[in-house]
């Protein structure tokens, strides 16, 4: 007896399989019956003929329900109607277990019922899709930096201090120590840039944001390369390169996902590099024209972040941020110190910013004033500090959000189906 798994069928066409699967679904039409089977690969039709096989895999068939697990044996045949390509004619069927009453029928149901029972949603077709292109998404990220010389490092969880401020710790006991869950892995990083040239993480990271936006989740996981010797310029062509990258690779290995989604396939297939860029002066005069009421030196919330995305069918860099609003760690631009030499990657079609990157402070004394301007102690930043003390070089990174980056590529209204089990404000369970 041979096995395979739904994806592999192709194999095997005009030979007799087992597939280990579950039921997602059928109906009868009297002397036929059509099994939609599911197996976590793909999505099989198996037609059992009421005159080809025996009395008892007739009513071990009728007898499935919804979710019910199964062993079917038969014969795969070549079938252009379905979207595989390929169907089965049932001979044998071993039943593993008789499912009933499977709370996620094919009705609609509230999103607290479906969050609720998050373990069984992502058994269907649409929440599976959405992990597909997850996968898909973070074998892209490791296959570019892989081709690209980058060496892959991971920073710890537990942390004695702040990457991005203090107002949104996790904060845990450390034995007799206080400890924190990571927020970014960046500042280890950048040592690690020192020791390694370029290098990327990809890793969970942690935010207390007591926001409930469709756009943050608690945990949620970051990819962030580190690249010795590369300016900010360098660093966006980088970013524009590796974005691209990412879902060109999703187009061509995830047709029929982004299909179960109804992703307009057509404005992803626009995302190639280069990407236009405008500073933050230059958005602040277009919200202006656009009616918005913002201050010069004023962070973006998601509804001017939406308007700037607007004009564009391609992310947009934001460049060039008040330094009073951004992380201390960020370079003044030396011609004008009043700004940093970073930049925000906006998504197109209202997704918001997938990612955050600058060009670090490599001058000790400037990193030292910082450390006093955010109230930073010393002691727990020295070693940070020694990186500027021992061969400091220009040096410049980013963070690439996941979830965001999947709720752009899979055109979804929330984060929380990007991720299988979404930790959100007011959710531990499951
Ligand atoms: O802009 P952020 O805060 O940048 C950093 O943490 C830098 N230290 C990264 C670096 O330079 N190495 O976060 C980076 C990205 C954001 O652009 C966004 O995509 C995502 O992380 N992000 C979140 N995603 C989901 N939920 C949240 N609460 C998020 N906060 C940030
Ligand atoms: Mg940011």
């Amino acid at each position: 007896m041979k096995k395979s798994t739904i994806r592999e069928v192709s194999r095997y066409a005009g030979e007799s399989v087992t597939i280990g699967c579950w039921l997602n679904n059928k109906r009868s039409s009297g002397k036929i019956q059509f099994l939609q089977l599911r197996d976590g690969t793909g999505y099989i039709q198996a037609v059992v003929v009421k005159s080809e096989v025996s009395e008892e895999v007739w009513e071990a068939a009728r007898s499935l329900t919804q979710e019910s697990s199964l062993y079917v044996t038969g014969t795969i045949r070549e079938e252009a109607r379905s979207q595989s390509g390929y169907e089965m004619t049932v001979e044998k069927l071993e039943i593993i277990q008789l499912t009933s009453d499977y709370p996620i029928t094919p009705k609609e149901h509230g999103v607290d019922f479906l969050m609720d029972h998050r373990h069984l949603w992502i058994r269907s077709p649409r929440q599976r899709a959405i992990l597909v292109i997850r996968a898909e998404i973070i074998r892209a990220v490791q296959q570019y930096f892989d081709e690209k010389g980058f060496q892959l490092v991971d920073p710890p969880i537990l942390t004695p201090s702040s990457c991005e401020g203090t107002t949104n710790l996790f904060h845990t006991k450390y034995f007799d120590e206080d400890a924190f869950l990571t927020q970014s892995g960046q500042l280890y990083m950048e040592a690690a840039a020192m020791a390694l040239g370029r290098v990327y993480s990809f890793g969970p990271t942690f935010r207390a944001e007591k926001s409930k936006t469709r756009r943050h989740l608690i945990e949620f996981w970051m990819i962030e390369p580190e690249m010795a010797f590369t300016d900010h310029e360098e660093s966006l062509t980088v970013q524009e390169e590796f974005v691209s990258h990412i879902v060109q690779s999703v187009l061509r290995n995830c047709r029929q996902e982004l299909e179960t989604l109804g992703r307009d396939i057509s404005k992803l297939e626009q995302i190639q590099a280069p990407f236009p860029r405008i500073t933050y002066d230059e958005a602040i005069d277009f919200l202006h024209e656009k009616g918005f009421d913002l201050p010069w030196g004023e962070d973006f919330g998601a509804p001017h972040e939406t308007a700037i995305a607007e004009s564009y069918n391609k992310p947009v860099f934001i460049t060039h941020y008040p330094t009073s609003i951004k992380a201390f760690y960020m370079k003044p631009d030396p011609n004008r110190p009043e700004v940093v030499l970073c930049a925000d990657m906006i998504a197109p079609e209202g997704y918001g910013e997938i990612i955050g990157g600058s060009q670090r402070i490599d001058d000790p004394e400037l990193m030292e004033e910082r450390f006093k301007e955010h109230e930073l102690s010393k002691e727990a930043y020295q070693w940070y500090l020694d990186l500027r003390r021992y061969g400091s070089v220009p040096h410049s990174g980013f963070g690439l959000g996941l979830e965001r980056t999947v709720a752009w590529i899979c055109g979804l209204e929330h984060v929380r189906e990007t991720i299988p089990f979404p930790r959100l404000l007011y959710r531990l369970y499951p």
